[in-house]
């Protein structure tokens, strides 16, 4: 662990104080030979203090972040937080953390009898798999030291959290200094008390996360960043800064900065810069209005910040004291854009109309579990966007500060969200447990410490919170957005609105900015004409559920269907009694102006809420994803990318073709095409033309065989352009027995930090090269070099084997392998083995 200036630009800030001293001795040098011994003697003492504080830097404002010698246990030890206690025997880690996430995975863990409400159920059954079966709930304990340099008279020292699972207690040095209450809420705590300057301080955090706290796997642990800032007496307060762009043109925009700040006299000057460094205008600025200091500077022909071009500026502020000496610096980076939400026009970003193509994600990562890391959050944003999906709802909680600043770079809008429950419980100790005590906190730090995020272009405050009923709730939903938009004036609010019937009657609809619907497509024109703002958003849609690879039959339209083997059907016709077909959403999305999009649940299957089969054993983690818990694409991918994906074209045919033992049966194909028309052949005979029809929900959206009859060999797909000429072809076949392992990395060349992965999909061929589609092997892996295995995940929702084991089945004839760097540059080999087959090996370069 390293302290680091912050921010980059803080470093020219420490020379620039070095310089200014230095300066200063030499000219004292330059004075002294001219005087007598008694001078001499004097100014030569100034001259050793003078070279001395040149060294010690004034002021400077450093962080240091906590990722590595954490120790750690799980149980509540007593005494764990002194400093003579002895953790040698505790395990060593890294943070970002989540205990859980190694299993192994036990039905015991999360066995209820409840009713779960939501999902309209009236009597307690007993349920498994829904908070994942791994084992978060109980104690745990964390203890690392930290080394303080010597602090000036003044500076304040911090510590922040940006999420601990769940219920952290702080101690410094045997001292508590702070708890919190809700796993997801970032937070800091003031220890400048508690440490002792320059020196080694001690950390300890003990978390106890509880049963019945979540409707999804929520992890456990220290799952998100942990910094120590040290702040000199006059500084930039945390999360005390808000950019914001109010006017903007083409060929101006006013970038608006209020920055709160600690001390007297003070002046700040800002340079904004680009992508490059330059700086592209400034602006100073010494009349203070109690602690807050308020900046206009224009900026010319400002580049804007959206999905398609995510261009970014930096806000590098510097404080000054009375004197001119410089105090503490700060750098913001935000973006140029205007976003507006109203009546008859829907969503504009930069004046334009969009609809949003968004998807529902939980937090964790699959195999990673809850510990945030931004390679496996990289990879997510990239196959949304890749399947042109250009928004990201936060469900139910605060997002990562890692995932914004990747929707940031890459370009995603963002909707993020707060709470799953606000004062009545959904579970039983849920965020019911701390609203009253924590809900503005948690709002107001949230607000502060995202807000300058050109992604987040909206704010939800709670999703199908029970509190829809009733008169109190009305009230809260008010308080709450209220809250939000003193924070921030400049984005609306939503709530998930799923008592569609309940939020119409009694106001709670009307008080929104934005009105959220989840579900409920059959109320949306009601909510519509009902609701005063002339614009609806699908805050949460679908949840149409499949396993990647898996095909039932008959293939027919089916509510909560369930089979032996604890797996849905991938021809996407399977969904919830309270939810509906992709199609559903699609009619509203495409030709009503008034909805303003959709938010799909989910992007990625996650760990828990294993609907349909809440009763079933074994089954861990959801069906909901258009994408499965490894991250490969289910059928339904390609769904929503002929559809979202405006500047590729897409053509995918499913089911696989290896149906053994089924020949001379019906096996319907589906084409999922952003072409109209589509021929199909069968080992080179026709079996039609489908074309597209708006007068069927279904046929709108898929091309579709009803009839096939199976026979092996080939099936191949030709795709009409609108003048009926051949536009685009994909073919599949039938696969021999498994043969080779193949690999394939999604980056072969990651960085040498220590955290970077690269996810390599591993795949089964036959002799003669065909993927095999329903290969199951079990398959063994070892990675050699500058790298180490992290992980392996086959998407399947039943599988019990353990994530971070190096052998885990294919699972529909796939599965990914992550590999992670250390700090040291190299070559790593990853090798997967299985039996009878042909070694499969790639290196991948950490640099
Ligand atoms: C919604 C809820 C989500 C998830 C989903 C499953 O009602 O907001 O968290 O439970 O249902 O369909």
């Amino acid at each position: 662990m390293k302290w680091e200036k912050l921010p980059v630009a803080i470093f020219h800030f420490s020379i620039d104080n070095m310089f200014c001293s230095f300066t200063k001795a030499s000219e004292l040098l330059l004075e002294i030979t001219q005087y007598s011994n008694k001078e001499y003697r004097m100014k030569t003492f100034c001259l050793t203090i003078l070279l001395l504080s040149s060294l010690f830097v004034h002021g400077q404002r450093t962080e240091l972040v906590l990722n590595e010698n954490w120790k750690f246990t799980k149980g509540n030890v007593a005494g764990a937080e002194g400093i003579d206690f002895n953790d040698s025997k505790w395990e060593t880690i890294t943070v970002p953390h989540d205990w859980a996430i190694y299993g192994p995975f036990d039905k015991e863990v999360d066995k209820q009898e409840v009713a779960i409400t939501q999902n309209n159920e009236q009597e307690a059954t007993e349920k498994t798999g829904r908070t994942g079966s791994l084992p978060h709930i109980g104690d745990g304990w964390y203890r690392t030291n930290f080394n303080l340099p010597e602090l000036e008279d003044g500076s304040r020292v911090l510590v922040v959290f940006e999420g601990a699972m769940s219920d952290p207690e702080v101690f410094v040095n045997g001292e508590k200094v702070g708890e919190w209450g809700y796993g997801y809420a970032y937070f800091n705590l003031d220890i400048t008390d508690q440490v002792k300057s320059g020196s080694d301080n001690l950390l300890a955090v003990h978390l106890s996360p509880k049963p019945l706290s979540s409707r999804w796997y929520p992890g456990a642990g220290l799952f998100r960043k942990v910094r120590i800032i040290v702040q000199p007496k006059e500084h930039f307060q945390l999360w005390g800064t808000f950019v914001t762009t109010p006017f903007v043109s083409d060929s101006l925009a006013q970038i608006n900065i209020k920055t709160k700040v600690t001390g007297h006299n003070l002046r700040v000057e800002t340079a904004i810069k680009d992508a490059s460094g330059k700086v592209v205008a400034s602006g100073s600025e010494q009349t203070i209005f109690g602690d807050v200091f308020e900046q206009n500077i224009a900026l010319d022909k400002p580049r804007l910040w959206s999905p398609e071009s995510p261009t970014l500026y930096y806000a590098e502020s510097k404080l000054y004291d009375e004197d001119g000496k410089l105090q503490d610096e700060q750098t913001i980076r935000f973006g140029v854009r205007t976003i507006s939400y109203k009546a008859g026009e829907g969503f504009k970003l930069n004046g334009e109309i969009r609809k949003f193509k968004g998807v529902c994600l939980h937090h964790d990562l699959g195999p990673l579990g809850a510990a945030v890391n931004k390679a496996a959050l990289r990879r997510q944003i990239q196959i949304m966007k890749d399947m042109g999906a250009n928004a990201i709802r936060s469900a139910h909680n605060m997002p990562s500060m890692e995932q914004l600043e990747l929707c940031d770079e890459m370009g995603m809008l963002f909707l993020a969200e707060s709470f799953d429950e606000w004062k009545k419980p959904k579970v039983k100790n849920g965020y019911n447990r701390f609203f009253d005590e924590y809900h503005e906190k948690d709002i107001v730090n949230l607000v502060r410490a995202t807000r300058n995020h050109p992604c987040i272009v909206m704010w939800s405050s709670g999703n199908e919170v029970p509190d829809q009923h009733g008169s109190e709730g009305v009230k809260r939903a008010k308080v709450l957005q209220d809250i939000f938009h003193r924070e921030d004036p400049t984005r609306p609010v939503t709530v998930g609105m799923d008592q569609v019937k309940a939020v119409m009657a009694s106001g709670f609809g009307a008080i929104m900015d934005v009105p959220g619907l989840n579900y409920r497509t059959h109320l949306y024109e009601e909510a519509f004409e009902r609701f005063p703002q002339g614009l609806l958003l699908g805050s949460e849609t679908t949840s149409t559920v499949s396993s990647r690879g898996i095909y039932k039959f008959p293939v027919e339209k089916a509510i909560g269907k369930m089979y032996d083997d604890g797996q849905c059907s991938s021809y996407d016709l399977e969904y919830c009694n309270w939810s509906n077909l992709p199609e559903d959403d699609a009619v509203l999305q495409d030709d009503e102006d008034w909805v303003i999009g959709e938010f799909v649940w989910t992007g990625f299957d996650y760990l828990g809420e294993p609907t349909p089969y809440d009763e079933y054993w074994p089954s861990r983690s959801s069906y909901f994803g258009i994408c499965d818990l490894a991250g490969l694409p289910k059928d339904r991918y390609y769904w929503y990318k002929s559809r979202w994906n405006t500047s590729e074209s897409t053509l995918h045919i499913l089911p696989h073709w290896n149906w053994k033992g089924m020949e001379g049966d019906t096996i319907p194909v589906f084409v999922y095409t952003n072409y109209q028309s589509a021929e199909l052949f069968v080992n080179g005979k026709s079996m039609g033309v489908r074309t597209k029809n708006n007068n069927s929900k279904l046929e709108r959206y898929r091309l579709m065989w009803n009839d096939v009859v199976y026979e092996p060999g080939e099936l191949k797909v030709v795709a009409f352009d609108e003048k009926g000429e051949p536009a685009g072809e994909k073919v599949i076949r039938t696969s021999g027995e498994p043969y080779r392992i193949v690999l394939e990395p999604d980056r072969s060349t990651i960085d040498a930090d220590g955290d970077d992965i690269s996810f390599v999909t591993v795949s089964v061929v036959d002799k003669n090269g065909i993927p095999c589609p329903t290969a199951t092997n079990q398959l063994s892996f070892k990675v050699e070099g500058a790298g180490t295995y992290r992980a392996a995940c086959n998407g399947d929702a039943t599988s019990l084997e353990q994530f971070h084991l190096p052998t885990m089945k294919l699972f529909s004839g796939k599965l990914v392998v992550l590999v992670e760097s250390t700090k040291q540059a190299g070559d790593m080999t990853l090798q997967v083995k299985g039996k009878g087959l042909k070694t499969g090996k790639v290196t991948i370069e950490s640099k």
